[in-house]
């Protein structure tokens, strides 16, 4: 069977920037498979999904989801953004309309549903992510944490088969973290995959079923928790893992 996603060797430079963003990053992932991606700050996570999204175009290299290239596009951009769905590092930079109705519904409604449709997707994924009392708020009055549920909420309403989340666990209650687990799984179970990028090695270590490990633009290590872990190197250039009271915090 063909990987849902082949990322090879992909090379990117920021305009202006003398320092390669990605230097050569592969990655393949496999339908319903949860990968967390981690690496240190700069270390390339969230260029890569952009690339994987489409919002970014490589310089050289190649990404094929679900055995076709990437087409840059319009009309092939939209059919990638129906099969994967990418919710952003900073959720201000990714809600962008009046209320939050109108910005979960934004990507339904340009798939050609109903209008009948695509307000019964809202409304379950608002319900979903905890924001079913918030659909009338405008989406700049909102804290933090829920708008990273808003846009959660947006990207499960296109039922996407590829699910990119840019560290959105740091800015979630625990409560919310546990729903959102509880959500990702469900999908996880119906074939869905996850990449994960995130600081939090606990959720690599008990959540993912594959780590990737970026560093310098590159993705220099791609195994089940069980081996990154066991592997001193890389656990070493991942950084301290001291509980609490042995970090050196005071
Ligand atoms: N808009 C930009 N313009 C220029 N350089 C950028 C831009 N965004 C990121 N970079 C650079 O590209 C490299 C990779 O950054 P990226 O944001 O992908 O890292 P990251 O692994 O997501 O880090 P973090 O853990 O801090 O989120 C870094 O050297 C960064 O400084
Ligand atoms: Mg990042």
């Amino acid at each position: 069977m063909n990987p849902l996603l082949v990322c090879d060797q992909l090379h990117y430079h920021f305009p202006g920037s003398s320092q390669a963003a990605l230097a050569g990053a592969s990655l393949t992932v496999a339908a319903g498979q949860r990968v967390v991606l981690l690496g240190r700050n700069g270390a390339g996570k969230s260029t890569l999904l952009l690339h994987i999204n489409g919002l970014l175009r490589p310089n050289a290299g190649t990404i094929q989801v679900e055995g076709q290239t990437i087409a840059y596009h319009r009309r092939g951009l939209n059919a990638l953004r129906r099969r994967v769905g990418l919710i952003l590092q900073n959720p201000d930079e990714q809600l962008f309309s009046a209320s939050v109705a109108q910005d979960i519904s934004f990507g339904p409604l340009n798939l050609g549903l109903s209008v009948a449709a695509a307000e019964e997707r809202v409304a379950h994924a608002a319900e979903l992510c905890g924001v079913g009392a918030l659909l009338d708020r405008p989406t700049h009055a909102l804290s933090g944490g829920e708008k990273t549920r808003v846009a959660l909420a947006g990207v499960l309403a296109m039922q996407p088969k590829l699910i990119l989340a840019d560290e959105v666990m740091a800015g979630l209650d625990p409560w919310m973290r546990q729903q959102l687990f509880t959500i990702l799984n469900q999908l996880v179970a119906q074939g869905t995959s996850i990449i994960l990028a995130t600081h939090d090695l606990d959720i690599a270590r008990h959540w993912a079923d594959v780590v990737a490990v970026m560093d310098q633009g590159r993705v220099v290590a791609l195994a089940p928790p069980a081996t990154i872990f066991g592997d001193a190197t890389l656990v070493a250039l991942l950084g301290p893992r001291a509980p609490w009271g042995e970090m050196k915090a005071r």
